[in-house]
């Protein structure tokens, strides 16, 4: 079996096909939209075991699913549910087998925050369930990046959704960001950011892709849940590593 990672390198060529900043006003995960069914085929809800979801994910190959460090603050015993955009739908289960850290993260967690989870029997694609192009190149900023996944709709609340929604956010340049952060946290080159007024990832988004056109370039990290911009693993901090395991 071989195990390939596509690779697409033109991220600016496509953003142009895929919208415009403007248009990103108003919504998020919260009171964002409602997914259409097979849009995101890549994303996973982790469970723990009581089955409640906890966490995103998204398939990287028959073997292999991508997800945050943190999730494991959550649950260290889960299985990964694909295939359904709701909770409580019928996707199909795997379990997760073991996971690997980046051999960074424990010295500089802000800047090497991936999850590598294999999954103790192959993942079966089909329409509903199939793998995510990764990139590592940054988005231009202002580029209309997407956040998918079953999280809050409210800093203060605590209840995920059943069904899985998507938001249209935007990427910012480091120096917005950090102005939209004030002092209390210091925006580095190693993390990508993104906002849109009052939307955003939530409690239960973390891991989740964060994506152009399909193509997913980060990895939820730090939702604020639209208070302050998101904060997001560069896919390209981690490519080399993910590449060399999977
Ligand atoms: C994001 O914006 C694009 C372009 O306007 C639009 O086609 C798409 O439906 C929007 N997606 C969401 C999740 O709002
Ligand atoms: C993980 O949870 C499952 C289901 O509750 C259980 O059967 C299994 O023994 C657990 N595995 C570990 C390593 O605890
Ligand atoms: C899942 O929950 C929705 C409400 O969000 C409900 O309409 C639907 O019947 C439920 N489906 C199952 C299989 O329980
Ligand atoms: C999961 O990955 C680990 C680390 O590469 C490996 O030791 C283990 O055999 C894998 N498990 C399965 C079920 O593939
Ligand atoms: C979401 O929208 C509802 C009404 O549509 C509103 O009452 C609620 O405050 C909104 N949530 C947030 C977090 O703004
Ligand atoms: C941000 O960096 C400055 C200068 O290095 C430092 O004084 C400050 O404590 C840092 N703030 C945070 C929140 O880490």
């Amino acid at each position: 079996m071989t195990y390939t990672i596509q690779l697409v390198g033109i991220l600016l060529l496509v953003v142009t096909f895929c919208g415009n900043p403007t248009d990103a006003v108003d919504r998020r995960i919260v009171n964002g939209t409602t997914a259409a069914d097979k849009k995101y085929p890549y994303q996973v809800s982790l469970r723990n075991v009581n089955n409640l979801h906890f966490c995103s994910g998204s398939i990287l190959n028959t073997r292999w699913i991508l997800t945050s460090t943190v999730c494991l603050t959550f649950a260290t015993n889960f299985t990964i549910v694909a295939g359904s955009n709701n909770l409580n739908g019928s996707g199909d289960t795997y379990q997760a087998a073991s996971y690997l850290f980046h051999p960074l993260y424990n010295s500089r967690p802000f800047e090497y925050d991936a999850l590598l989870v294999n999954t103790t029997t192959p993942i079966v694609y089909s329409t509903r369930i199939q793998p995510v192009v990764l990139t590592p190149l940054f988005p231009i900023v202002g580029a209309v990046a997407v956040i998918s996944g079953w999280g809050t709709n409210d800093i203060a609340s605590q209840i995920t959704f059943n069904e899985l929604r998507d938001l249209n956010t935007t990427v910012l340049s480091q120096t917005t960001c950090q102005s939209r952060f004030g002092g209390i946290f210091n925006v580095t080159s190693s993390v990508i950011c993104t906002f849109v007024a009052k939307g955003g990832s939530c409690y239960f988004d973390y891991g989740a892709p964060i994506t152009v056109c399909n193509i997913q370039f980060g990895i939820v990290r730090n939702p604020f849940c639209g208070v302050f911009p998101d904060l997001h693993t560069p896919i390209s901090n981690v490519y080399s590593w993910i590449i060399s395991i999977i």
